[in-house]
C-alpha cells in the first residue's frame, strides 16, 4: 500500500522529530542509523512478493521511530513511548495506524525478544529485520568497535569468554567487542523474518566470519 500525499507529508515531519533528538548522540544510535534502517526496510518491502498488502506508512514511521522510546536513550520509557504517542495524536495518525506502530517500536528490538519472542506485523518483521542487517555486515563491524569504544570495552581478550546464553540483564554488562559477534552478531542471520533479508544477511554473515578469522590470525602472528 503507497503513501498518500498527507502521510508522506508526516514521515518528513517525523524525519525532522527524530533528527533532532538522535543527530547528536554518539553510543550508536545516531541519525544515520536511522536512515540506513528506512532505507533497508524499503529495500526488503518492495521486494516481499506480496509488497501490495504492506502499508509502507507504517514501515516508514516504524523505521524513523524504532530507536525513540528506547529503553539505551531513555531513562523512563514509558514517558518516551507517550511523547511518541502523542506526536502520532498531533499528526492526527488513525488509531489504527497508530497502534501498529507503537506495537511494533515496543517489540522489535534485539534484548526484548532474548527472554520472550514477539509475534510482530509483517511490517515490524521488515523493519526488525532492517535494524538487525544494520547491526551485522561492514556497518555492523563498524558499529560493534564504535559501541566498544563508547562503553570502554576490550576489543579482544581471550581469557574472557563469550556469554552464550545472554539474558536481558546481562546484555548491557561488559563484554569484549569480538566476544559481542559470538553473543549477539552471528546469531542474527538466523532470526532474520523475511526471505530478503535473509538472502542479504547470508552475505553479510560469510563477512563477518571472514574477518574473524582475519582478525584471529593477525592476533596470533599467523600471517
Ligand atoms: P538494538 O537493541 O537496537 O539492537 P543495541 O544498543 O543493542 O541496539 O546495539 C547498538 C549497536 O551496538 C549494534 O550495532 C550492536 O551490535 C552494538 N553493540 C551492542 N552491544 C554491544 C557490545 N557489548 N559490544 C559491541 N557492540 C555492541
Ligand atoms: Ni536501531
Amino acid at each position: 500500500m503507497e503513501m498518500s500525499l498527507q502521510e508522506e507529508q508526516i514521515v518528513t515531519e517525523t524525519a525532522e522529530l527524530v533528527h533532532e533528538k538522535l543527530g547528536s548522540d554518539r553510543s550508536g544510535h545516531d541519525y544515520q542509523h536511522i536512515q540506513r534502517v528506512v532505507t533497508m526496510a524499503k529495500v526488503i518491502a518492495t521486494n516481499e512478493a506480496d509488497a501490495n498488502k504492506i502499508d509502507f506508512f507504517v514501515v516508514n514511521m516504524a523505521a524513523y521511530l524504532h530507536d525513540m522510546a528506547d529503553d539505551k536513550l531513555n531513562d523512563d520509557v514509558k514517558t518516551a513511548q507517550e511523547r511518541v504517542r502523542e506526536w502520532l495524536d498531533q499528526k492526527h495518525v488513525p488509531a489504527g495506524k497508530q497502534a501498529d506502530i507503537l506495537d511494533i517500536i515496543q517489540h522489535m528490538s534485539f534484548s526484548d525478544n532474548l527472554e520472550h519472542h514477539y509475534l510482530l506485523s509483517l511490517e515490524g518483521q521488515i523493519v526488525q529485520d532492517a535494524d538487525r542487517l544494520d547491526a551485522i555486515g561492514a556497518v555492523g563491524i563498524g558499529r560493534a568497535f564504535y559501541y566498544g569504544g563508547h562503553h570502554g570495552d576490550p576489543i579482544y581478550d581471550p581469557e574472557i569468554k563469550p556469554r552464550m546464553h545472554m539474558t536481558k540483564e546481562m546484555y548491557r554488562s561488559q563484554s569484549t567487542v569480538i566476544n559481542h559477534f559470538q553473543e549477539k552478531l552471528l546469531k542474527l542471520v538466523d532470526q532474520l523474518n523475511t526471505p530478503t533479508a535473509k538472502q542479504i544477511g547470508a552475505h553479510r554473515q560469510k563477512y563477518m566470519q571472514d574477518f574473524l578469522k582475519e582478525f584471529k590470525n593477525e592476533w596470533e602472528g599467523n600471517c
